[in-house]
């Protein structure tokens, strides 16, 4: 199975998640500002939000690939406030024709005074869990 990963990070805490992703899939990890080229089985997305928004360039990026040669996509990500950016990740790629999975992961991310060290060893324990059954069945 081929895995890429792809996130937009203001913080480092989508870019921290993003590892632990790689770490189980093996992949690469790397921000929207890298093309992806290559042909995938999954490609992983991740963001946090901002004034309740996830930024523009994850629109940007998700415009430049292929619906074709990205079989699923599976959307990850952190905010403090709202209960998930997922929902606006899953709205850009299914927009664009892409096959965006049932599954998705969120956890809490810092703001300020609310949520300090999220995403913590158990969130990140968790996604590892999430990322494992996903692509390993287990
Ligand atoms: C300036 C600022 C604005 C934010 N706005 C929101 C928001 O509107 N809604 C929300 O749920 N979280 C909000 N957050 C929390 C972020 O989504 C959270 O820190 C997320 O983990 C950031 O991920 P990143 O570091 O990968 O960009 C905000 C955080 C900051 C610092």
């Amino acid at each position: 199975m081929t895995t890429a990963i792809r996130y937009y990070s203001k913080f480092g805490n989508s870019e921290r998640m993003a590892q632990v992703v790689g770490e189980v899939t093996g992949a690469k990890p790397a921000s929207v500002e890298t093309p992806l080229t290559e042909e995938v089985d999954i490609l992983f997305i991740g963001a946090g939000l901002f004034l309740a928004k996830v930024n523009g360039r994850i629109k940007e990026f998700a415009r430049t690939l292929n619906p074709g040669k990205v079989k699923k996509v599976v959307c990850f990500g952190s905010c403090a406030l709202s209960d998930s950016p997922v929902p606006q990740l899953r709205k850009i790629f299914e927009e664009l024709g892409f096959s965006v999975a049932e599954e998705s992961f969120t956890c809490r991310g810092a703001m300020g005074p609310w949520h300090g060290g999220h995403p913590d060893a158990k969130d990140l324990a968790n996604l590892k869990a999430f990322t494992e059954k996903l692509v390993h069945g287990k």
